[in-house]
């Protein structure tokens, strides 16, 4: 059985918080595409850890945890991430395992991500700066490194060469602020911890853990609007973050996937460039920032917010095939008089319930509800949830068609309920 976790907005969801939850019921967790780019925090506690590359079902025992093909791999991040992740896992290193298919993240990669937004100047993306991009553009075009690429006889040799060319390129855009030997020195430090990890055909290791029964889940990284095709293009990230990227990245057959997840926090908020109808760049903008501590996990950044957008919501929830649908930080709405939801879409003077091909002449319409004055952190039942909290729901679940079968109700593992 393979379900898939996916994000409904443009990232940030909760999605490591929600595999964290459900990690419980099962067997493999598996990232299908993205790279460092994600953070995904988990609150074991009062600790919390942000997770890049290694999957959200590390802190579960038993747990197997596969990074998988289609995900682009940096060695330093990873590195990092083992050496704090060890001092509280101590058998980490031999629960995960890491695709031969995936590619890797060089330092010049990082630098060329650099160089790219610079030259982009007002328009550039926002970009994590963390080599996504350029990563990816190499595997499209055929000329990337893989992690099966580190056992061969050659890879010094191509590694050689590829840096050559990423020189150039970067001689191109007259980007010259680097101290190349330092940051391969590190590189090649951490790709040696990397050789020691367990890699695999991980295709053949899902497949086969299917065919005996497994429980599988591919854990979603970025967001629906983020994804390189159905996204707020060019504003996106450079992979498919959709539920049938999972079936690429992890090479899984589409008639295996059993459900589909979709995460979308009770408001929306965006890291980074691009287009943002519902976007608050007001005092109630702020506090939703300042009580749901919108922080970027990867960068610091703080995210931009706004209310939920019921008509970009719905286009995630078809163009993944949502089969449950997960409510985040519902929480951080305790308080507010008025909670609003973008119901509609004014394009020149026409209403439209359609997600437009672009966002730049979009002016949303609201629906305003009324706000529940109860903490809802303190709810440990659905049956206890404030009415005006319960009608939001029920006018998100009537306008979507999906019934909300979890809503989490703080960081930690324990508040979350399960509900429908
Ligand atoms: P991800 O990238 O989708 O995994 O999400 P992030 O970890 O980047 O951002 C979600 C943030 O919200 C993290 O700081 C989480 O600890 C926190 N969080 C997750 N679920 C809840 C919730 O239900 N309520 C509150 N208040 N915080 C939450
Ligand atoms: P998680 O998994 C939120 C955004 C960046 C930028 C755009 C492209 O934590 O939800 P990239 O570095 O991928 O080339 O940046 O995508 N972005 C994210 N925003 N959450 C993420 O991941 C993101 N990963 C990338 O801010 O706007
Ligand atoms: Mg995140």
């Amino acid at each position: 059985m393979l379900d898939v976790i996916i994000g409904l907005q443009w990232g940030d969801e909760g999605k490591g918080k929600v595999v964290d939850v459900l990690t419980e019921g099962y067997d493999i967790i598996a990232r299908f595409q993205g790279g460092p780019n994600a953070g995904h925090t988990l609150k074991i506690g009062d600790t919390e850890y942000v997770l890049h590359l290694i999957p959200s079902g590390i802190f579960r025992q038993g747990t197997f945890n596969v990074i998988g093909s289609g995900v682009v791999f940096d060695p330093v991040v990873f590195g990092q991430e083992m050496n704090n992740i060890e001092k509280i896992v101590p058998d980490a290193h031999e629960r995960i395992f890491i695709s031969k298919r995936a590619h890797l993240i060089l330092p010049t990669h990082r630098l060329l991500d650099a160089a790219q937004e610079k030259a982009k100047g007002k328009s550039k993306i926002g970009s994590t700066l963390r080599g996504i991009g350029p990563t990816y553009t190499d595997k499209i075009s055929r000329g990337g490194l893989r992690i099966g690429d580190l056992l061969l006889k050659d890879f010094d040799k191509r590694l050689k060469d590829k840096i050559e060319q990423h020189k150039r390129i970067l001689d191109f855009y007259d980007f010259h602020d680097y101290d190349l030997d330092s940051l391969l020195s590190s590189w090649l430090e951490a790709v040696e911890s990397v050789r020691d990890m367990h890699i695999i055909n991980s295709e053949y290791f899902i497949n086969k853990a299917l065919d005996r029964g497994a429980r599988v889940m591919a854990e979603g990284a970025q967001g629906t609007l983020l994804d390189i095709d159905f996204g707020t293009y060019p504003y996106v990230t450079s992979s498919s973050t959709v539920a049938s990227g999972a079936c690429i990245g992890l090479g899984v057959p589409s008639n295996r996937v059993n459900n589909v997840i979709g995460i979308f926090k009770a408001y929306t908020t965006r890291v980074g460039n691009g287009p943002f109808p519902t976007e608050l760049n007001d005092r109630t903008g702020e506090m939703l920032r300042r009580q749901g501590s919108e922080y970027g996990a990867t960068t610091g950044r703080p995210r931009r917010t706004g209310w939920l957008d019921l008509v970009a919501l719905r286009y995630a929830v078809m163009i993944n095939g949502v089969t449950e649908l997960i409510m985040t930080k519902a929480d951080v709405l305790d308080g507010f008089d008025t909670v609003r939801v973008g119901v509609r879409y004014e394009i020149d003077g026409q209403e439209t319930e359609e997600f437009p091909f672009s966002l730049d002449q979009v002016h949303p319409i609201y629906k305003n509800i009324k706000g529940w004055k109860d903490k809802i952190s303190q709810v440990d039942a659905c049956g206890q949830l404030p009415e005006e909290f319960k009608e939001y729901v029920k006018f998100i679940e009537q306008y979507i068609g999906k019934e909300i079968t979890g809503i989490s109700v703080g960081a930690r593992r324990r508040e979350f309920l399960y509900c429908g």
